[in-house]
């Protein structure tokens, strides 16, 4: 990789994106609801959380590899869906192939801007990820279309809680891009050639249609038509859960748990999988930290299903915290889009690399030989860290770490 697309950090792939992109497209991967106490707190928490070193007896090899919904991966990582509209002509198929390139899976939005199948091409291991919206008849038509694509396993995320007052100013986001849109973002368009050229190479502006909403070969609804569609589809129950894990028939995620109760009625509705999750601080602020989260959920349903936990993961040293914490394997979700943005599949193989690396280095220091010794006893967890939500006695009350 030319030594001037190179990063270092995942803060460093952030700071290029931000120079990269227009405004509002930049402005739509930093996201967050309200006054972003959950987003903040999702990365603040990591940096509470230490580590108790060796200084002899490191491992010359360290084993990082797992599986993840039966599919094996290389290290406990994976790409948690994003609808990654506008950051790169390539969008999901480029994030596939960076995947598949590093040995990892991938979810895929169904707000995607690629059809699954170009995916599925692109990544063998594609977990497709499925909103609430529209009824039994039309999202079992989406899973059928998800199941004939070769996707591997199902991610449902019935956790956003439409908020949409952002005290940052929420971007806007165009209906379509057409030559009027195209026009009134020149202004902040124009002072970002890079980004520009990538679009222009393709000559194609960037493609604000979700076509894994519609059948094969449709092009889709606009973002914002299936997003109305959405907020006018009334949440699911815990029998409509039930009835999408027996839909779908395959490996099965509840993604956004972050509740005792909630991840016992998951593991209730037969699900494989969940991850603790609150959608990366977009939904309801105030929500604690998903690794706080994490032990008491762990703890509980550990030994029935998958436990994942996404929010907040920017280095490998914050991978090797969750998993000691009781998290399986984690998904990345703003890492990945900067690296998307700072340089393409490449930028992605870029993150993928570093928190690589940065998991081997955690092991070395910690003198482990795999990812699967890790525990608790070598994180250093603060009194009142952890958060048990969903538990009669303990909710509400401060706690020992
Ligand atoms: C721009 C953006 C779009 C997202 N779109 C989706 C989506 O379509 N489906 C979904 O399940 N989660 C979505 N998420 C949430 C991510 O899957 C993940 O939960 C979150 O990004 C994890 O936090 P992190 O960004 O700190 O890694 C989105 C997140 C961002 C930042």
């Amino acid at each position: 990789m030319a030594r001037d697309t190179w990063f270092e950090t995942v803060a460093i792939a952030q700071q290029r994106a931000k120079k990269r992109l227009p405004k509002s497209v930049y402005s739509s991967l930093i996201s967050a609801s309200e006054k972003g106490v959950t987003v903040s707190d999702n990365v603040a928490s990591f940096s509470e959380l230490g580590f108790a070193p060796h200084v002899v007896g490191a491992l010359e090899k360290r084993d990082m590899s797992t599986t993840v919904m039966g599919q094996d991966i290389s290290m406990p990582v994976i790409i948690s869906p994003t609808g990654v509209q506008a950051v790169d002509p390539d969008g999901e198929v480029a994030v596939a192939r960076a995947a598949a390139a590093r040995g990892t899976a991938m979810g895929l939005s169904s707000f995607a801007s690629k059809p699954v199948e170009d995916v599925v091409a692109a990544n063998g291991k594609v977990f497709f990820q499925i909103y609430w919206l529209g009824g039994r008849d039309a999202i079992a038509e989406r899973v059928q279309r998800a199941k004939d694509a070769g996707a591997v396993g199902m991610i449902a995320t019935t956790d956003w809680s439409f908020s949409h007052g952002r005290d940052w100013g929420s971007p806007s986001i165009p209906e379509r891009v057409d030559l009027k849109t195209m026009l009134k973002m020149a202004p902040e368009v124009i002072t970002k050639p890079g980004w520009l050229l990538r679009f222009g190479k393709t000559m194609q502006p960037p493609d604000l249609r979700v076509p894994n909403q519609a059948k094969r070969g449709e092009a889709g609804p606009t973002f914002f038509e299936a997003y109305g569609q959405w907020m006018g589809t009334p949440p699911p129950t815990w029998e409509d859960i039930a009835w999408l894990r027996e839909e779908w028939g395959g490996p099965f995620m509840l993604k956004g748990i972050v509740r005792v109760d909630d991840a016992k009625r998951a593991v209730d509705a037969g699900v494989s999988a969940i991850s603790v999750s609150n959608h990366g601080g977009n939904n309801l602020d105030g929500t604690p930290a998903a690794i706080r989260c994490l032990p008491a959920v762990a703890e509980a349903v550990g030994d029935q299903i998958e436990v994942l936990l996404d929010g907040g993961i920017r280095r490998g040293s914050d991978v090797v915290k969750a998993v000691a914490l009781g998290a399986r394997a984690v998904m990345i979700g703003r890492a990945y889009l900067w690296g998307l943005a700072a340089n393409g599949q490449a930028g992605v193989e870029n993150v993928l690399d570093i928190l690589h690396g940065g998991i081997d280095s955690a092991l070395r220091g910690l003198g482990k030989a795999s990812i699967h010794d890790l525990g608790p006893d070598d994180i250093l967890i603060p009194e009142g860290f952890t958060r048990t939500l969903g538990v009669p006695a303990l909710s509400g009350k401060a706690e020992q770490g």
